[in-house]
């Protein structure tokens, strides 16, 4: 079975003193939570802090993106290195309001992922559809484009590492959730797609956290899908009791 993993992506919020207070509240909250994967992803500025915050904590650190470079000549791009060096284990990577505000592509994606890997950090790989793709019956090519471009060239033990979410992008901070039904659909065809260009060890290993207004009153009901191993959580990451109602609802289901 896959162990659930829940994780926050606090975009661009907090502050220094709010990011450290938010770590620290969950740092005691989250001490007795042994059946889930739990990590936070802080702004690159605050990782730091964070990752000291939650030293000696069952709460992982990752960032919200990176660059593939190493070190070098590349102003106001952060290494994978840095990353490492502070104290990340996760990086989220093709978050859609990267792939949609700063016009990244899966290309672009892709090399970032193998960097990550390389280092031996754990990539988040988000993919998505928009409204008007969904309401244009074009979800599933969007996801496959995402997926073989975002992925290409990865061999099968290489993936078993990768998380995948998936978070359709009508759903992102909108309060408009996919009902359990619309997300598991995603989920098993996604799973599939890991099937069918890595094999069945793999994609059984793979796991496929859903994001878009995640909150503890739906979280059950989306976690006990089959296909949804765990959230990637937004708007309810920035409160230690939302974050940890939607961690406690990973405990009752069966994933
Ligand atoms: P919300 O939970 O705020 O909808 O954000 C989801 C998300 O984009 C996580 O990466």
């Amino acid at each position: 079975m896959r162990r659930p993993f829940i994780a926050g992506n606090w975009k661009m919020n907090l502050n220094r003193a709010e990011a450290v207070a938010l770590a620290e509240g969950l740092k005691q909250a989250a001490a007795a939570v042994d059946y889930a994967d739990i990590a936070v992803c802080p702004s690159f500025v605050y990782i730091d802090a964070v990752a000291q915050a939650l030293k000696g904590s069952n709460v992982g650190v990752g960032a919200q993106d990176c660059y593939f470079e190493g070190n070098g000549a590349f102003t106001g791009e952060v290494s994978v290195e840095m990353l490492k060096d502070i104290g990340c284990t996760y990086v989220i990577l093709g978050h859609s309001e990267r792939r949609h505000i700063i016009g990244e592509s899966s290309e672009l994606t892709n090399k970032k992922l193998k960097a990550v890997l390389a280092a031996g950090l754990i990539p988040i790989l988000c993919i998505g559809e928009m409204l008007e793709q969904r309401e244009a019956g074009a979800t599933d090519d969007v996801n496959a484009e995402q997926f073989f471009g975002s992925l290409a060239g990865l061999t099968s033990d290489d993936m078993k590492k990768v998380v995948i979410a998936y978070e359709p992008v009508w759903a992102i901070g909108t309060g408009k959730v996919a009902t359990p039904e619309q997300a598991q659909e995603v989920h098993a065809k996604v799973r599939q797609l890991i099937e069918f260009r890595f094999g069945k060890d793999v994609a059984d290993a793979v796991r496929i956290q859903y994001g878009g207004s995640m909150k503890p009153g739906n979280a059950a009901e989306l976690l006990a899908q089959a296909d949804i191993d765990g959230g990637l959580i937004g708007g309810a990451a920035l409160k230690v009791d939302s974050f940890m109602g939607i961690i406690e609802a990973a405990k009752t289901t069966e994933l």
